[in-house]
């Protein structure tokens, strides 16, 4: 087992009402922000909870920040943050809302153009978050990454700051989430879990139980809220499941990958494809170029995941990789490049790109510009 330095100071508040909790987590005399998405928590009463639990608060809002928050709009959000003393940041919607309020915790604290920040990579400077989640998917209500983008170069990049002080999690807010975005969510989750797992064997068996809970969890429910996706339970346990399977708990002392986000981001960046949906057809095809190194481990996730145990070692580890693929079929998300209308022109501009940053991604750093782009035709 690797090194490593663990903490994660984030409150979890979890359950149905507990939005209400509100008043008791920000401070009454801070000036807050609350920050939102496009609209969709006017449609399912999260905006009525949220201003009644701060009634007489200092409160002003920002609205807009949209799915792959853009520095553009952030921007914005930190020029109005700066102009009204903003002490205190809520941010209420998806991984979006809370991604972009992290950068806007530390650019309300940075004198110049919050893309430096982005470009450096992190910052520890930063007013206090709190959120309150709609959408399990990303993790980011329980960690300190963001990923931002920049419209005007098609770029977008990891951002690392501050964890949120407190994350409110009420499943019955996602009863309303577009089924869509459920698979993207149930897809993202999955393979933040497989980024952690599935490199080297014998790194760690309590991890490697940890991440198999999660992904057990998960091919079992995801056909159930395809049924019913207002069952309270089923609902929760997906909730809970994706904020642990990005939470820092799964990492303790392994190897990480990373590869698999790192090209889907460029997809999303040059091509405006969701997050969940770039990693359902990138994650099968990493796999089917990578399968030699990762052998050992496809086996153990084949046997323990899929109950695969015949077969020459190749053979089910094929099969782990199919299952993988139905399974994200079965969510209902494409799992190929030419299902979304992604030639080669993209192919070949995310080599470019990989290699005019030396990028190096990985376990072992040797997903470099070549490798994706085998990676990519292997999803064609
Ligand atoms: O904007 P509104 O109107 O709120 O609508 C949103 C948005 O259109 C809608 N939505 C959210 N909750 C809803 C709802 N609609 C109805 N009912 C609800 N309860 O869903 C749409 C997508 O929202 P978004 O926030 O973009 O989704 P998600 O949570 O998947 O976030 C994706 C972003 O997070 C980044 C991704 O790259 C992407 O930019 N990630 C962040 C990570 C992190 N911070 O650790 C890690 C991830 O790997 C990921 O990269
Ligand atoms: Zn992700």
């Amino acid at each position: 087992m690797n090194n490593f330095i663990f903490q994660n100071p984030t409150r979890l508040i979890f359950g149905q009402g507990m939005i209400a909790q509100l008043s008791k987590e920000i401070p009454a005399d801070k000036k807050v922000m609350i920050t939102f998405g496009g609209g969709s928590v006017k449609k399912n009463g999260v905006y009525e909870q949220v201003i009644e639990a701060l009634n007489g608060y200092d409160i002003t809002e920002f609205w807009g920040i949209e799915p792959n928050p853009s520095i553009e709009t952030l921007r914005k959000a930190i020029a109005l943050g700066k102009e009204k003393n903003i002490d205190y940041l809520l941010a209420v919607g998806g991984g979006s809302v809370l991604d972009g309020t992290k950068l806007i915790s530390a650019g309300l604290l940075y004198d110049g153009d919050a893309w430096d920040l982005v470009q450096k990579g992190s910052s520890d400077k930063t007013i206090p978050m709190g959120t309150v989640l709609t959408i399990p998917a990303t993790g980011s209500e329980m960690n300190n990454g963001a990923v931002i983008s920049r419209h005007e170069t098609q770029e977008k990049y990891p951002f690392y700051s501050n964890f949120p002080v407190f994350s409110i999690l009420d499943p019955t807010v996602t009863f309303t989430l577009p089924p869509y975005q459920i698979a993207c969510g149930m897809a993202d989750t999955f393979v933040h879990v497989m980024e952690q797992y599935m490199t080297k064997p014998n790194q760690s068996r309590m991890m490697d139980r940890w991440a198999e809970g999660i992904l057990m969890m998960l091919t079992t429910i995801a056909p159930l809220v395809k049924e019913n996706q207002q069952d309270y339970d089923l609902m929760s346990q997906f909730m809970l499941g994706a904020t642990m399977g990005l939470n820092g708990f799964i990492a303790m002392g392994v190897p990480q990958d990373w590869a698999t986000h790192m090209i889907g981001h460029e997809l999303t960046a040059l091509k405006g494809l969701t997050h969940g949906a770039t990693l359902a057809i990138v994650y099968p095809g990493m796999l089917r170029t990578l399968i030699d190194k990762k052998l050992d481990k496809l086996l153990q996730y084949g046997e323990r995941i899929w109950g695969i145990t015949t077969g020459l070692p190749v053979t089910r580890a094929t099969i782990a990789i199919d299952k993988t693929e139905e399974f994200f079929r079965n969510l209902g998300l494409a799992t190929r490049l030419s299902e979304v209308n992604i030639g080669d022109d993209t192919i070949d501009e995310i080599e470019r790109r990989f290699n005019a940053r030396n990028a190096a991604y990985g376990e072992d750093g040797d997903v470099t510009g070549a490798v994706a782009k085998q990676i990519l035709l292997n999803c064609k």
